[in-house]
């Protein structure tokens, strides 16, 4: 399997800087690396600018997030086939930022997967548990919540279909999981999801700890926050062996 790697820039970039973040990236990774998609998520507001610059280069773009209707009366949303015209190949559905602060539920995210696929483009569906679900002992209930919920009905031989397993007591903490925990919640994760779907872990990703990653037994790469926005610790991050 390819592996992806995929910078979240969350809402942390103005568009000029996105666009000069871009910009770096296209630099030292623009010509990509083998048997490796790297995808660049800005926000909305940013794509078409960054789009622009990474037009002829083999990194692709990516939203972080989409509406579930093709056209409508959705007041500040945006629509899969407006992200597909921009270029996008990849849309993040069910963030734990979007679940926890946004109120998104699993059946909001098993729309939202559904339409990025019937636009042509691949879900990157993120699932994890919080703390406290870890510490009772439910992290096994909650990623099979979300996956059947969000997979319902959906054909698991499809490959244009990756999962993130991003724990929330790890995302944005530095306190990332370990080989263990990865192994362990993508084993599960692999035995709901079927064998073709790429399966990446996210939360606390940087250069020093994601080789450790790319050792576990089902880890094709990394959806990656903080540290994607800096083009030299994100390169380093995608170049890791
Ligand atoms: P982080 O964020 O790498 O900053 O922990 C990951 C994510 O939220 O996707």
């Amino acid at each position: 399997m390819k592996k992806l790697f995929m910078a979240n820039w969350k809402m942390q970039l103005l568009p000029h800087e996105a666009t000069n973040l871009a910009s770096e990236i296209v630099r030292r990774l623009g010509r990509g690396v083998s048997n490796t998609e790297i995808v660049l998520a800005p926000s909305h507001d940013a794509l078409a600018l960054v789009a622009e610059k990474i037009a002829d280069t083999n990194l692709m773009l990516g939203a972080q997030d989409c509406f579930w209707e093709d056209k409508g009366a959705y007041t500040g949303e945006i629509s899969p086939k407006e992200l597909k015209e921009l270029g996008c190949k990849y849309v993040l559905a069910g963030h734990s930022e979007r679940r926890g602060k946004l109120g998104e539920t699993d059946e909001m995210v098993a729309k939202k997967v559904k339409a990025i696929l019937r636009s042509g483009m691949t879900p990157v569906l993120c699932v994890g548990e919080s703390l406290e679900e870890r510490e009772a002992g439910y992290t096994e209930e909650v990623l099979r919540r979300e996956i059947i919920s969000a997979l319902e009905g959906l054909d698991l031989d499809i490959t244009d279909m990756i999962i993130a397993y991003e724990p929330i007591w790890a995302i944005g903490t530095g306190r990332a999981a370990t080989l263990a925990d990865v192994e362990l919640a993508h084993g599960f994760i692999r035995s709901l999801a079927g064998s073709k779907a790429r399966i990446i872990y996210g939360g606390s990703v940087d250069s020093k700890n994601m080789s450790s990653f790319l050792r576990a037994k089902d880890c094709s790469g990394a959806l990656v926050g903080g540290a994607s926005l800096k083009a030299d610790e994100f390169e380093a991050i995608v170049r890791s062996k």
